[in-house]
């Protein structure tokens, strides 16, 4: 969905969004998609580039805040769907910030040796809760899914992962409805995305410039150890400004956000895919990627390719 789609529906123009956020366009998964099927194709992808089958998985978490149902869980559907069995499967809610929790927690599965294959999967279909009229979130958001597979190794590929929460600010950005909360007489049961993007944007990236320090810190790294920044992309503003703390020129950085918008949980291992296929990242490279979301919720992980 182009923005120019956008101009016969409300009051904006490509040239707002595209100053404001960078996104030229994003995905809008077809009527009757789900969550799950987005992540399915992923994570068939991934299991195909790392080598592995659905049988030798025995972790699967799967980073979303917009499941199929509300259970079983999108992880328990995507097992069944994949063929695998027995291992441990289960969702991950941490809104955008999904995939880096979800990776931090098969990182230390992996790392006590209670998984030796875990399969960790970012999806979403968040345009099924936007309010279409809404011009401050309905621009913003994408559907998508990504995954990896990691795999024991004596040489550490996540060489560490760091997640946060701070849940004062909750009221920044959220979804007001819930099962005990109960769904609203309203459109859509009133499901939708309440954010005050103004204020989001400058936690946003305070944050983000600390937890990449702290990842650096953690490490005895400086800067220049990295070779690319794969940000989430929530907007392109916010990734840059992350870039110029880190003092990485935008060509180390790994953007999406034009093509996808903010797909949530998905948008880190999208971009990751993309600068792996692209062959923009290479072998024995070192990534950071980062993340930041509702709740709010941010993470990092520091990963050798
Ligand atoms: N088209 C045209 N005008 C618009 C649109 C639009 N789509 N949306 C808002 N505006 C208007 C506003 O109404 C306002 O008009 P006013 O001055 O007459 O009141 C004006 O543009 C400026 O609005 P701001 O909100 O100040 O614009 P800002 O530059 O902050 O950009 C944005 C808004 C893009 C939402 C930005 O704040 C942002 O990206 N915030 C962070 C979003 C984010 O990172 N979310 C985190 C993750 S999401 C998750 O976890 C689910």
């Amino acid at each position: 969905m182009t923005n120019a789609e956008f101009e016969a529906r409300i009051e904006t123009t490509d040239e707002w969004i595209r100053e404001r956020t960078g996104i030229e366009q994003r995905h809008v998964a077809a009527d009757g998609e789900t969550t799950s099927d987005l992540a399915l194709v992923a994570a068939q992808r991934a299991l195909e580039a790392a080598g592995v089958s659905a049988s030798e998985l025995d972790l699967i978490v799967v980073g979303t805040t917009t499941p199929d149902i509300i259970f079983p869980s999108t992880a328990c559907l995507l097992q069944h769907r994949l063929g695998a069995r027995d291992c441990p499967a289960f969702d991950v809610n941490a809104a955008c910030t999904g995939f880096l929790y979800a990776l931090s927690i098969a990182e230390k599965f992996v790392r006590t040796g209670a998984a030796h294959n875990a399969l960790v999967v970012g999806a979403e279909t968040l345009t099924r809760m936007l309010d279409w009229s809404d011009r401050g979130t309905c621009v913003l958001f994408g559907d998508g899914a990504g995954a990896v597979v990691l795999r024991a190794d004596s040489q550490p590929g996540v060489v560490s992962t760091h997640i946060h929460a701070d849940g004062q600010y909750q009221n920044l950005l959220y979804n007001p409805v819930g099962v005990s909360r109960g769904f609203k007489d309203e459109p859509n049961h009133g499901v939708r995305v309440m954010m005050s993007g103004n204020e989001v944007f400058r936690v946003a990236v305070r944050t983000l410039s600390r937890i990449v320090d702290e990842t650096l810190a953690a490490n005895r790294l400086g800067k220049e150890a990295i070779d690319w920044l794969v940000p989430h992309q929530a907007n392109l503003r916010i990734i840059s400004a992350t870039a110029k703390h880190l003092d990485m020129p935008m060509d180390k950085v790994i953007v999406t956000v034009n093509k996808h918008g903010n797909t949530s949980s998905a948008s880190v291992p999208l971009a990751l895919d993309h600068g792996i296929r692209t062959g923009q990242i290479k072998p024995g490279q070192l990534l950071l990627l980062e993340a930041f979301g509702g709740g709010f919720t941010w993470g990092s992980a520091l990963v050798r390719l």
